[in-house]
Formats: C-alpha cells, structure tokens, sequence
C-alpha cells in the first residue's frame, strides 16, 4: 500500500526538558496544527524534528521509541546545527527575506553550509521511511533543498512541496546569494503548492529570471520533467475547533474568564511571537482607540496572548522587550483598580483554554504585516457557534483572500486599525451574522481534509500524466 511520508522540519509533538524528565506536548505554529489532524491515517509517518536537543544515545532512543508509537519518525539535530540551520538560515536569512523584512536578513556562508547539510540529513531520514511506491509530501521553508535531493536518489519519486509562508516578489529572492539553489531545489518536485495565487506569481517570477525557465499553463518544464505549480490555500480542521469550543471544558473557563471581567467587553489577539505579526502596531493601534474614543475605557479590554518562538534570534528577543514595554506603559497610563487595558500572557495555552479566549472576544485582531496564511483567523470563525463577533483582518494575511467579509485593514495603518476596532464595537449584531455566517461556509468547506486531498490528488495526476507523456 503506498503511504505519505509527511516531512517538515518541525514535528507536531514537540519534546520538552523539565528538570530530568521529559515531557512530550503539541507543537505550535500553523503548520504542525494544520497537518496535526491528518497525518496518522493510512500508516503514514511524519518526518521532522522533535525541538529537542539530545545528551545521549539512549536518550535519543527514548524519544525515538515514544514518537514512533505516534506514527512520527525524528530527525535530532545537533546544537551547531540548531543555531546555524535554524536560527540561522532559516530563521534569519529565508523567514525575514520571504516575509519583505530584507533588513533583518544574514547572509553568512557557515549558516548556508549547514542548511545543505541538514537538508541532506532528511534526505537520508526520509529514504530511511520511504518504500518506492511512497508519496513523499515535503514542507516549508526550512527544507527548500530536500525536494532535488530526493530526485537525484530516487528520480522516479513522487514528491511534492508545499510553501506555508509567503513566497516574495522576485526583487527580494534576487538578493539572496544562493537564490538559484534554493529555486532548484524546490524544482525537484512534481508539484509546488501555495497558500495565493499572487505567491506562485512570484515564484513563477523568480523561477524564470533567476534560472530562464518559463512556465505555460501552470508547468514548468525541467530536464524533461513537467513541474506543476499551484495555489492551494490551506484550510483548518473545522469540527476540531467547533467542538473544542462548544465543550463544558471551554465553556467553564470561559465562565470563570467572564466571571473575573465582569461586564467588560473583549478584543483578542494570539499569535507566535513574531515581527511578522505586527504586535506591536497592534498595541499602539489600541491605545489610540483609548485616546480617541475615551468611552472605550473601563469598558474593553484586550486579551494579548503571546507564545514563545524562536527567542534566540536577536530580533525576536528585541520584540519581546518591546511588547513588555509597551503594555506596562499602556497599562500603567489607563488603568484604574478596577480595570485593565490589557492582560498580557507569554506562554501557550491548550486547546480547551484558546477555544474558550474565542468564545469570550467579541473582536479578533488578525493584523501581521505579512502571513502566508494565518490559521487563527479560521480557528475564530470555527468557534463562533452563535454567529457573534468580528474578525479584523490584515490586507497582507494570505487568508484575505478568502475572508472578505472580515473587516480588512493595512496593518501599518494604526489610524484606520483604532476605527476599525470602534467599527467592530458598535457593528449591529445582524451584521456581525452575516458576514460571520458567510465566512463560516467558506472556512468549513476549504478545511484541512479537503486540502490534503486537493493537493495529493494533484499530486498523482501531475505524476499519472508525466508517466504517459515519457
Ligand atoms: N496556537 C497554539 N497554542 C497557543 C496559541 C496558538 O497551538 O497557545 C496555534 C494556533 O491555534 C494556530 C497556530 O498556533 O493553529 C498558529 O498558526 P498561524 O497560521 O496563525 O501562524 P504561524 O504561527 O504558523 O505563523
Ligand atoms: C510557521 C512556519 C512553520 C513553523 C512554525 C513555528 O508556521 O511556517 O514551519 O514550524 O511557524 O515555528 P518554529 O520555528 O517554532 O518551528
């Protein structure tokens, strides 16, 4: 039978060290909870890194043994290759390059050097898993190499990759010294997927300036090979979140939540802790709505949860000062004993505990300066069984796209955030129905389910026809 090697740099259970013991918990970011809900059918298996770094061997076969009862297979990395693979490369060459933020970019040789080798790591973990007749389905950024380095070993593999984050106008990929190995090694697969239509424009773009291979139709042709490339936008598990957020779990923390706010009224944010996100434009935004319109205070609050992420690269631990900074001094300038502006969390949350901040906010601020995607958006949306609330959502999220009924806004804007804040307080309820309503359809047909096999049966189709045209 032919299975789906699932493979991406981060696993979806990530391993943790507390003290001497270990301790195994879900991953966050959009791509582990995406896939989450799909990857353990069919014997398939999830190739990818468990966020660990092991001291010994019998460690390592521990956390082996453990991640392959849940049909995950691990790569370990070492502690140079974390800082120069991941922090590196991936986190401070590609993340702020595809992401328009070319000014926090590195170009540093040693970072590339251990990108190679560690896409050539997953290469040999990936053959280890995959039989000849196996899909292999490679994911994001930090694995732009694997898809040709499994074409050389095996060149009548089918591989496909997916992009979960932005892929950028040719103007940013042309800066980047190793622009045309990366391009190439995307190439090894038969199909490309995106989350918009406007990223695979972009790669079609660099594709052909960068390496001169055009496309017609969609494909590309390389060494005799058609490469179909696509925009797929990726969806959530729908019932997953619907469920969560109707169950007692939810429900009575939202009762205890509700209980400690009193009446007041609740705008949410979640993201990773990121610069892409615009948190901090966010807070300024929200202190404007207070400056503005004085009738908010004592009135609303905003609920901020931050999850840690990446905190190791310098502008990550930059953000986080700044985000400290900012909600003391709004908090310390507007509240009174009995209110607070903002309450402010670092940490993550399980799922019973973010359903029920869904369930509580009457208003989501979605506001990255870009996204591939952005699943939180989707996950509210899922949430609102009664229909209720308002999703504020940037112009740069890939989810725009889809979610045109939310109230879209230029993150940078903070003006035209504030008022949008406002606008969502006082929307009429049959409004906020409507468009909820509308967005639900969409977000519940375009789940993950229907993704995944958009994508694999793309996938054997590009492949079926390839095999009949040779
Ligand atoms: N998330 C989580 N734990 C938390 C907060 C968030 O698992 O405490 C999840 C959230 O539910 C969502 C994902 O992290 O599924 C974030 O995905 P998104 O696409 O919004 O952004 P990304 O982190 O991938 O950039
Ligand atoms: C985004 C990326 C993922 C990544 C996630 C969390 O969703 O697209 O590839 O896994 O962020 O980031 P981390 O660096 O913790 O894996």
């Amino acid at each position: 039978m032919s299975r789906t090697i699932i493979v991406s740099n981060r696993l979806p259970t990530k391993v943790l060290r507390s003290e001497e013991s270990l301790t195994f918990q879900p991953s966050e970011g959009g791509l582990a909870t995406g896939l989450g809900s799909i990857y353990r059918a069919d014997g398939n298996v999830w190739v990818g890194w468990p966020g660990l770094f092991v001291h010994d061997f019998e460690e390592e076969q521990y956390v082996t043994e453990q991640l392959q009862a849940d049909s995950m297979a691990p790569v370990f990395l070492t502690e140079a290759e974390i800082r120069d693979f991941y922090e590196g490369f991936s986190n401070s060459t590609l993340w702020p390059t595809f992401h328009y933020f070319a000014q926090f970019a590195t170009y540093e040789q040693s970072h590339w050097e251990s990108y190679v080798a560690v896409n050539e790591k997953f290469c040999e973990a990936v053959l280890a898993q995959a039989g000849p007749e196996d899909t292999i389905w490679v994911h994001d950024y930090q694995l732009l190499l694997l898809p040709e380095m499994l074409r050389k070993v095996r060149p009548e593999a089918t591989i496909g990759f997916f992009l979960h984050i932005p892929f950028p106008s040719y103007e940013l990929i042309r800066v980047l010294p190793w622009r045309a190995e990366l391009l190439r090694g995307m190439l090894g697969a038969d199909l490309i997927g995106f989350h918009t239509f406007g990223y695979m424009r972009h790669f079609l773009s660099s594709v052909s300036q960068v390496l001169g291979l055009s496309a017609a139709n969609g494909q590309i042709e390389v060494e005799n090979r058609a490469v179909r490339v696509d925009a797929f936008p990726m969806g959530i598990d729908y019932n997953r979140y619907a469920e969560a957020a109707a169950s007692d779990t939810a429900q009575q923390h939202e009762a205890t939540y509700r209980e400690a706010l009193r009446d007041t009224r609740v705008i949410l944010s979640i993201d990773r802790l990121d610069y892409t996100k615009g948190i901090a434009q966010r807070l300024r935004a929200f202190e404007l709505l207070l400056q503005r319109y004085p009738e908010w205070r004592e009135q609303v609050s905003l609920i901020m949860l931050v999850v840690p992420s990446r905190d190791q690269v310098a502008q990550y631990a930059d953000l986080k000062v700044e985000i400290d900074e900012l909600v003391g001094r709004i908090n310390a300038s507007y509240r009174t004993i009995a209110w607070n502006p903002i309450h402010y969390f670092y940490r993550s949350l399980p799922l019973e505990e973010l359903a029920s901040l869904y369930r509580l906010a009457e208003v989501a601020l979605v506001t990255p300066m870009r996204d591939g995607m952005n699943l939180v958006a989707k996950e509210f949306i899922a949430s609102k069984a009664d229909q209720r609330g308002v999703l504020i959502l940037s112009e740069r999220a890939g989810a725009a796209r889809e979610l045109s009924d939310a109230l879209i806004i230029n993150p940078t804007d903070i003006n035209q955030l504030a008022e949008a804040m406002h606008e969502a307080l006082v929307m009429p309820e049959e409004d906020q129905v409507q468009r909820m309503a509308a967005m639900q359809v969409l977000v519940k047909r375009y789940n993950v389910f229907s993704w995944t096999k958009l994508f694999l049966n793309q996938l054997a189709y590009t492949k079926m026809k390839q095999q009949t045209l040779a």
